[in-house]
């Protein structure tokens, strides 16, 4: 079945515009859009068909999707990947097609002052009875010459190789050998588990603008389709989020898979576990190797862009910084000399349990080095029994905090809890139900302490709290999860007996159990 679906979606990609051509009642089709969202402050994700009204068909924002403008056409049928927003994999993964579907989506982006349409999507959507006949003898075929090669080279198709190599090594090569020809307009596409693009031959050449961004200049491929040949790829720097099984799949020139192998790829990567209220974190990265003068050092997270900190020409570069780990990190000062890489970053959050890569280039920007870490923050869990007069949900900050900052505290459902703003509170913007119960700390921009504190606190109040910070140089967020337990019966019970023998009431205990 996986094998008939990838056969009958035609991707032609060109420039801005792809065309798509599926059939009524195919399970799904997925529109490709890509963008590094990730250096964007506050995002939004928009797909969309202007010649419907409403035009929307689905809209990802930071807090998740946002549906309430949907055309109904679409209700249930769309998603996007859960981590859209940070990968910058922005497709849209369209389900049960139907020929009201066919038209020209377009995938636009928008952030704080930025807009940009990055793709048009042209989807055709055909009556699927005319060519029932004529898939079906496809299929059939297909199954035939899959079942003939499948029984013929069994052992290449079903031993599923395990690579495996730890974070920091220079390459790694994913083995995928054929023992037959294949004809020389064969295509060769790497992919992976994301449906990433890694690599693509075709033509008799590479096909460089067909590969997902983040493997430009890292892949390379071997090719001898004449002879039964050796479609191994190497993949240079192999990091944390390439891991996973790979594809090698060729095709014929009519489309018609002709062989297909994955490759699991593991990479190794160590890991650092902090607990949610420390000061600060070390991310160890050391080399041995010899470091020129000129050298630049970059760490940003794996999945992302943007850089969380710059060193370059001895120096660090914080205007390169993305706002949110402005003011909070730190390299060692005589780092060329020892090799000692390691970045310190100061008060992590929920939001930075992710995998950092350190990489190093020479003048010339040749990597010399790159290697992951993974960073796990403990999730900051507050609890108090009912009754309790109040309770704080913690969030200490640093970093160059400027008088325009807007703090946010939300609740799980988005309701709003606590708005601060022009160096104020603003209770008219606060939702009913937490009226009156909230309080935050006076100079919170100068002393970095963003903790709110919620009064009475009681079984209701459990949930997901998320503090944001945003300015126009600072950008934080921090989940607190908050557990307000009923109250035991006997707790109230011994309060009550404490209550009762220091008064006057001279009722014996005995008596009041046997009630
Ligand atoms: C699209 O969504 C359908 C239904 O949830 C799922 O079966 C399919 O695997 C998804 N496709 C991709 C490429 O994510």
């Amino acid at each position: 079945m996986k094998m008939f679906v990838e056969f009958v979606i035609f991707i032609h990609v060109s420039q801005h515009v792809s065309a798509v051509d599926m059939y009524e009642g195919d399970q799904f089709v997925l529109m490709h859009c890509q963008f590094p969202t990730s250096e964007l402050v506050d995002p939004t994700v928009m797909w969309s068909r202007s010649d419907l009204s409403p035009s929307t068909v689905h809209q990802r924002q930071q807090e998740g999707d946002e549906l309430k403008n949907q055309n109904q056409l679409y209700s249930g049928r769309t998603s996007m990947m859960p981590d859209a927003l940070e990968t910058g994999d922005l497709s849209l993964n369209l389900t049960e097609l139907q020929l009201s579907d066919s038209g020209t989506y377009t995938c636009s982006v928008r952030g704080f002052g930025f807009q940009q349409r990055v793709t048009d999507v042209q989807l055709q959507v055909k009556e699927r009875f005319p060519s029932w006949a004529k898939v079906l003898l496809v299929l059939l075929v297909l199954l035939i010459v899959a079942g003939g090669l499948l029984v013929h080279f069994r052992h290449y198709f079903m031993s599923g190789y395990q690579v495996e190599v730890d974070s920091g090594v220079e390459s790694v090569q994913l083995p995928c050998k054929t023992t037959v020809c294949l004809p020389v307009d064969a295509k060769v596409q790497w992919k992976n588990s994301k449906d990433w693009m890694i690599h693509v031959y075709e033509n008799g050449s590479d096909q460089p603008e067909e590969q997902f961004y983040r493997y430009k200049g890292r892949t390379e491929i071997k090719r001898n389709l004449l002879k039964p040949g050796d479609l191994s790829l190497t993949l240079k720097y192999p990091t944390d989020e390439e891991r996973g099984a790979c594809s090698c799949t060729v095709y014929s020139r009519e489309g018609n898979i002709l062989m297909k192998k994955v490759v699991m790829l593991q990479v190794k990567v160590p890991q650092v576990e902090v607990d949610s209220e420390v000061e600060s974190v070390q991310l160890p990265c050391k080399t041995t190797v010899h470091l020129p003068e000129d050298v630049r050092v970059e760490w940003r997270l794996s999945s992302y862009t943007f850089k969380v900190h710059v060193y370059q020409n001895g120096s660090d570069q914080p205007e390169k910084q993305q706002n949110r780990y402005k003011g909070r990190t730190e390299m060692k000062r005589n780092l060329l000399e020892t090799g000692d890489l390691s970045l310190t970053l100061k008060y992590p959050t929920d939001l930075d349990k992710k995998t950092f890569t350190c990489t190093v280039y020479s003048r010339e920007g040749n990597i010399l080095m790159k290697k992951d870490v993974k960073l796990q923050v403990k999730d900051c869990k507050v609890e108090v029994e009912e009754g309790v007069e109040s309770v704080q949900l913690p969030f200490r900050t640093i970093g160059d905090l400027l008088e325009d900052a807007t703090v946010w505290w939300r609740d799980s459902i988005n309701r709003k809890v606590h708005k601060y703003e022009n160096c104020s509170d603003q209770p008219e913007e606060q939702d009913g139900f937490y009226r009156g119960r909230t309080e935050i700390k006076e100079d919170l921009l100068k002393t970095g302490d963003f903790s709110l504190t919620l009064k009475h606190p009681t079984v209701r109040d459990t949930g997901t709290y998320v503090c944001r910070i945003s300015g126009r140089n600072i950008w934080r967020k921090k989940t607190v999860l908050l557990k307000v337990k009923k109250r035991t019966q006997d707790k109230d019970k011994t309060v009550d007996i404490r209550n009762r023998s220091s008064s006057t009431d001279p009722t014996p205990l005995m008596a009041d159990q046997s009630v």
